[in-house]
């Protein structure tokens, strides 16, 4: 059975993807938004987690109360565009341990290299969201998601702003088990890889390097 794909109609969130769309929309805007972005694509990300119940003393008496249990969380980017969405999962989640993954894109063959993997020890216990910002072709995705796994990571949960079709195809294909966030779903990829309409290329528009 293939993953689920999880689209995050919020208003708030369409209203702000709407914006960080936009070509005029320069680096400190573009910035701001993905982080504002991801904190709220992070409360629908963290729905399902899992509680338990407590005893809880208040100034007025014990009750009780629930508090998340389960797996701890640790966030994985992609760099370079996912290093955007960090600050904003990490807001909600503040414990959250944060690994880095360098893949990019070979601007010729569009296939992912992978340059950099730096993840927590205890990778192996935790539910791990993994950020990026566009799912074009999937390859560094699904790249990213068999590294994690070849280091014993359980559990992975995509998280994306704008994915292609074709990218989720691709990730279904290889990640049965990864659901998949996102606040669109696009028309199809260009020739170079591009997601149309899409955003451009998410890493020069976060650090202004082009
Ligand atoms: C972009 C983007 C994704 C990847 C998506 O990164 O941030 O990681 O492309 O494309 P795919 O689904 O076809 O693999 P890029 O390779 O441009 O690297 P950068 O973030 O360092 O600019
Ligand atoms: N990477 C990007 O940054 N943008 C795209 O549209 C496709 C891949």
């Amino acid at each position: 059975m293939l993953s689920t794909v999880h689209v995050i109609s919020h208003p708030l969130v369409q209203h702000k993807l709407t914006m960080i769309r936009d070509a005029e929309t320069g680096p400190k805007d573009f910035r701001e938004l993905l982080e504002e972005i991801s904190t709220l694509m992070g409360y629908e990300v963290t729905r399902d987690m899992p509680l338990e119940e407590v005893e809880v003393e208040t100034p007025m008496g014990k009750t009780r109360g629930k508090m998340i249990a389960g797996k701890k969380v640790g966030i994985v980017p992609i760099l370079r565009a996912g290093l955007g969405m960090v600050n904003g999962v990490l807001r909600l989640i503040p414990t959250a341990k944060v690994g880095h993954i360098g893949v990019y894109r070979d601007p010729d063959t569009l296939k992912p290299v992978e340059y950099y993997c730096k993840l927590p020890v205890d990778s192996d216990e935790r539910q791990i969201i993994l950020l990026d910002p566009m799912l074009a072709t999937g390859g560094s995705a699904s790249a990213a998601i068999t590294f994690l796994k070849q280091r014993g990571v359980p559990s992975v949960k995509l998280m994306c702003l704008v994915a292609a079709p074709e990218g989720i195809e691709v990730v279904q294909r290889d990640h049965p088990d990864v659901d998949i966030y996102t606040a669109a779903i696009d028309e199809k990829l260009n020739a170079q890889g591009y997601i149309i309409p899409g955003l451009g290329d998410a890493g020069d528009r976060l650090f202004g390097t082009k």
